[in-house]
């Protein structure tokens, strides 16, 4: 449905990580996964982690969702976001997966906007990278340079910056992408009623790693090893720079090895920041009922936002997804689950076959991980 126009070895050389992008018409005949009504309605959900962010007079204002009372906010100034609207309708998620040139591991979620004539969040600047797809309506959008960027007074939660100089500055209609690495200050404001969907990528903070390894550590009762030195400091009352490197040692030693560190990062890299949508069958599905179902033609679809991950030097078989890990008995299963979101009987025929693949398939169903359609 959606084909991005990219030439994907030269992005990833020279601007990934690296320098913005302004690509026109990347997406040839876009069209919007969603309306702005279904926006709109989907931010009116508890579950849903929506925003509005109101500009009056250069002044910006967020109100955290759930979003009901739209009347209020007349024609223009102010913007609606909803974060990971790729969880939730399947063309968002389709929209998304043309960014698989890039590991899912490092993939957020799909952010789709609403923003009326002069609506914007205001000049600031994030910590991940953000593809910006423009869909209806039009934009401008102005990137400036990093650097040192003095905080915008009074604004609060928003974080926003002071004005900048703008290395782009473009008009974004539909199809239109634009791509900006950690730390370049941008600023949108909208010029007609426009939808636009910000695909984003994140990598953990050490802080999130050690975090995670602590909870690992603790779980499964590892890392017991304590120092041990051949030599002592003359002063009783001095922790050495031997020592200190020692333990320090003894930390890397730990999370080095592939024993902890792959479990580490599988657990918390497969796990998605905002709420999946499960969607298991009204009855558990049996192996008959499945095979039976691909016959009739229908496939077996990922819910979108699941990350179905492998770490390099696992077992043939293994697989992270949401949060845990699992061994399946082949790679025939395992592969295609990891890299396809949506599987059909030809693909699947081999590995009914294997009773315990088939026994794991039937469960990740039954758990609402893949439906059929
Ligand atoms: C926006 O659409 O204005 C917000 C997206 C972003 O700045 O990352
Ligand atoms: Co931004």
């Amino acid at each position: 449905m959606y084909h991005l126009n990219l030439d994907i070895p030269g992005f990833v050389r020279h601007h990934w990580q690296k320098k913005p992008l302004f690509i026109k018409a990347a997406f040839a005949n876009f069209q919007d996964p969603l309306a702005p009504d279904e926006l709109a309605g989907l931010a009116t959900e508890e579950s849903v982690s929506s925003r509005l962010v109101i500009q009056r007079k250069g002044q910006w204002r967020s109100e955290s969702g759930p979003v009901t009372d739209f009347e209020r906010l007349g024609e223009s100034g102010w913007q609606l976001l909803v974060q990971a609207v790729n969880h939730l309708e399947p063309a968002a998620s389709e929209l998304a997966a043309c960014f698989r040139f890039l590991p899912d591991w490092r993939f957020d979620d799909l952010m789709a906007s609403f923003a009326a004539p002069g609506g914007g969040v205001g000049p600031h600047i994030d910590n991940y990278d953000v593809f910006i797809i423009q869909g209806q309506g039009l934009r401008r959008w102005q990137v400036g340079d990093k650097g040192d960027h003095k905080p915008r007074e009074g604004s609060g939660a928003l974080a926003l910056v002071e004005d900048f100089e703008p290395l782009l500055d473009v008009e974004m209609g539909p199809g239109d992408l634009l791509y900006i690495p950690p730390g370049y200050p941008h600023c949108g404001q909208t010029l007609t009623p426009s939808l636009s969907y910000s695909v984003g990528f994140r990598a953990p903070s050490q802080q999130e790693l050690l975090c995670q390894l602590a909870d690992q550590l603790q779980e499964t009762g590892t890392g017991q090893k304590r120092f041990i030195s051949d030599s002592e400091p003359e002063q009783a009352s001095l922790i050495s720079g031997d020592h200190q490197q020692g333990l320090a040692d003894l930390m890397i030693q730990l999370m080095a090895a592939p024993s902890t560190l792959r479990p580490m990062l599988g657990t918390l890299l497969s796990q998605s920041r905002f709420e999946l949508d499960p969607l298991p069958p009204e009855e558990p599905l049996d192996l008959p009922g499945l095979t039976a179902a691909l016959e009739q033609g229908k496939e077996l679809m990922r819910i979108g936002g699941l990350k179905v991950l492998q770490l390099e030097g696992d077992q043939p078989g293994s697989l992270y997804l949401d949060g845990h890990h699992w061994q399946l008995n082949t790679e025939a299963l395992a592969l295609p689950l990891r890299e396809r979101t949506r599987l059909d009987l030809g693909s699947l025929t081999p590995l009914l076959a294997d009773r315990a693949d088939s026994t794991s398939l039937l469960e990740f169903i039954n758990l609402g991980y893949w439906y059929l359609e």
